[in-house]
């Protein structure tokens, strides 16, 4: 409800990991999806974008329909691992509150678990390791989307004790850099000791246990992140041609509301572009943003989510005032402002221009990057 005090947004969570470590493969598993799949040569090159609503997350979960989660949903952010990448790496956790760092249970810390967790130290935020791949673990009995004690449990005296001294080498290697680490089902000081859910993005093992220690527990922990506010935080992820929309502006909403015929400035190296918000796409919940699909359209888009904004200017547009004589320069205008838009950087924050705003001072803070 608007105006509500204790009112809590989305939080937004990112995340981390080494190349091919399962990030992907995890969120394909939450939300029975086959994005990974797709990827050219199974690496994520863009950063990706999905709303899980609080209800589809209680379904993968034993929550019972009766507890209340404290949050509307979760938005979750994917990033490449690939070490090229580190960039939308840093550009993810930006605007994150909190994050899971994918390990692979077979290889331990890598390179860019190290430099996730550099990079996490850096800007505070708390997270969860997945340690992931424990159906890789020699002879694992499969329990299909079992909480991880349960399928513990079922698993042989040798999977037990390889899975006993992998966890430890990992908890030492977290030691080494800096973290202390626990199974969250031994934990009992989590705040200050991270949290460490095995899982399987195979098979689903453990995915209930991560999936309700981000919407059970960490709401608690960062709480005051979490009002609402109307504030308007947004941040441009990329710019797309599409053959019917024209061009579209992929964002992540962080707080407050986007609305149809907003006025808008997005940061370019030509300089600043303001347009008006025609249309607000969102891909229907459980769906990945940047995969191509069906999209909800929306009169206002409340924070946080993952958005493609279509702007007002286009050809069709463009066509209708010629045919009543408008002047040649303001066409020329019209068009500039179109390809202008598509130069609109990544990383950079989309600032909406309202009543009364000074519009130097609006286009000076979209070009601060
Ligand atoms: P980048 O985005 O490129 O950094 O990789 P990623 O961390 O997203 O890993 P991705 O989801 O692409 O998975 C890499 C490979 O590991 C794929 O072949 C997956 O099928 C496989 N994989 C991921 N998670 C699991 C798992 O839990 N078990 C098994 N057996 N394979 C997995
Ligand atoms: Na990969
Ligand atoms: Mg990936």
């Amino acid at each position: 409800v608007a105006g509500d005090e204790k009112e809590l947004r989305a939080p937004i969570c990112c995340i981390l990991g080494h190349v091919d470590a399962g990030k992907t493969k995890l969120l394909d598993c939450i939300r029975g999806t086959n994005v990974q799949g797709r990827e050219a040569g199974g690496i994520t090159q863009q950063i990706g974008a999905t709303y899980l609503p609080a209800e589809n997350i209680r379904d993968r979960t034993s929550l019972k329909a009766e507890t209340a989660i404290k949050v509307p949903g979760l938005l979750v952010i994917d990033t490449p691992g690939h070490e090229s990448f580190s960039k939308m790496r840093s550009r993810g956790l930006s605007m994150c509150d909190i994050a899971v760092v994918v390990v692979d249970i077979t290889k331990g810390l890598e390179k860019q678990t190290v430099e996730s967790l550099h990079l996490l130290r850096c800007h505070n935020v708390s997270f969860i390791v997945a340690l992931n791949k424990v159906d890789r673990l020699y002879g694992w009995k499969e329990c299909t989307n079992a909480p991880i004690v349960e399928a513990l449990k079922k698993q042989s005296d040798d999977v037990k004790s390889e899975y006993k001294w992998r966890l430890t080498k990992v908890v030492t290697e977290f030691k080494e850099n800096g973290f202390n680490t626990a199974p969250y089902y031994e934990n009992n000081k989590k705040k200050k000791v991270v949290n460490i859910v095995p899982t399987s993005a195979e098979s689903g093992e453990g995915v209930p246990d991560l999936l309700l220690l981000l919407v059970r527990w960490l709401p608690d922990i960062i709480t005051d992140k979490l009002a609402y506010d109307d504030t308007i935080e947004c941040t441009v992820l990329e710019v797309n041609e599409h053959k019917d929309l024209g061009t579209t502006v992929d964002v992540v909403l962080i707080n407050g509301v986007l609305r149809q015929g907003d006025q808008v400035i997005v940061c370019t190296k030509q300089g600043p572009v303001t347009t008006i918000i025609r249309d607000l796409l969102t891909p229907h919940p459980m769906k990945e943003l940047k995969a191509k699909g069906a999209y909800k359209h929306h009169k206002e888009v409340r924070a946080a989510q993952g958005v493609k904004i279509v702007a007002r200017v286009s050809f069709i547009s463009i066509a209708v005032p010629y045919e009543h004589g408008i002047h040649c320069q303001t066409i020329h205008c019209l068009f500039v402002f179109l390809q202008g838009l598509q130069y609109a950087m990544a990383g950079t924050s989309l600032i909406v221009v309202k009543p009364g705003d000074d519009l130097r001072q609006a286009e000076a803070a979209a070009m601060q990057e």
